[in-house]
């Protein structure tokens, strides 16, 4: 006998794409139907973690290399893993995760030089937990900054990356796709909200069963 496990959601994709929309409208849904979840997001989803988040989301978009911006995230997402996603899971609750380690594969990853290698070993050594389901929220990337641009905040330290960052990230994502064929399915986002809010609900309750 196998007691009943959780199961690990992520939703991934480009700035504006309507992940954090989605990720709470999937929370609604499925709480309405009774289930135990735990809506969380990264960098951050823990207290220690969500300090480390100031940290890489705050301040001179300079402050720190590549590297040790690696690194940062990793020392967050493995807190978060600590506190929040794998007590969690534990317990039998659906985890829905705004982001996770396949976002680090792609902006720390891609954006700064090609540091993908160095992203996976230290996932590898540090985490070592993929998502039982990732949705990709797949965006048109103009309409997807224009989208990020209306929103205003403090967290801006890599908002001026711009429409050339934007198709690279897509392309990177869809590329994930393929690569984590398994696990990823990628939900076109360039819909009113509550189409792909539908597609998304659909495409949980099969992993559900
Ligand atoms: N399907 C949609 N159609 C139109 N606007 C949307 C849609 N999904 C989200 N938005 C709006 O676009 C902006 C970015 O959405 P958000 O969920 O914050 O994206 P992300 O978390 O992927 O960066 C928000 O203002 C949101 O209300
Ligand atoms: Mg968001």
């Amino acid at each position: 006998m196998t007691t009943p496990k959780g199961l690990f959601l992520t939703f991934e994709g480009i700035d504006g794409s309507g992940k954090s929309t989605q990720a709470r409208r999937l929370a609604e849904h499925l709480r309405a139907q009774g289930r135990d979840v735990v809506l969380t997001r990264e960098p951050g989803g823990s207290p220690g973690a969500e300090e480390i988040r100031r940290l890489v989301l705050e301040g001179d978009p300079d402050r720190w290399s590549a590297e040790t911006e690696i690194l940062l995230f990793t020392a967050a997402r493995r807190d978060h893993l600590e506190r929040t996603i794998l007590p969690a899971l534990e317990a039998g609750q659906v985890v829905i995760c705004d982001r996770f380690a396949d976002s680090t594969r792609m902006y720390q990853g891609l954006s700064r030089g090609d540091l993908r290698a160095l992203v996976d070993q230290l996932h590898g050594l540090m985490i070592g937990r993929e998502p039982d389901l990732t949705i990709l929220v797949d965006m048109d990337p103009e309409t997807g900054l224009s989208r990020a641009k209306g929103r205003q905040g403090t967290e801006e330290r890599f908002e001026d990356f711009g429409p050339e960052l934007q198709r690279k990230m897509r392309a990177g994502f869809l590329g994930l796709a393929k690569e984590f064929a398994g696990r990823f399915r990628v939900i076109d986002g360039n819909r009113d909200m509550d189409t792909v809010a539908r597609d998304i609900a659909g495409v949980v309750e099969q992993a559900l069963v």
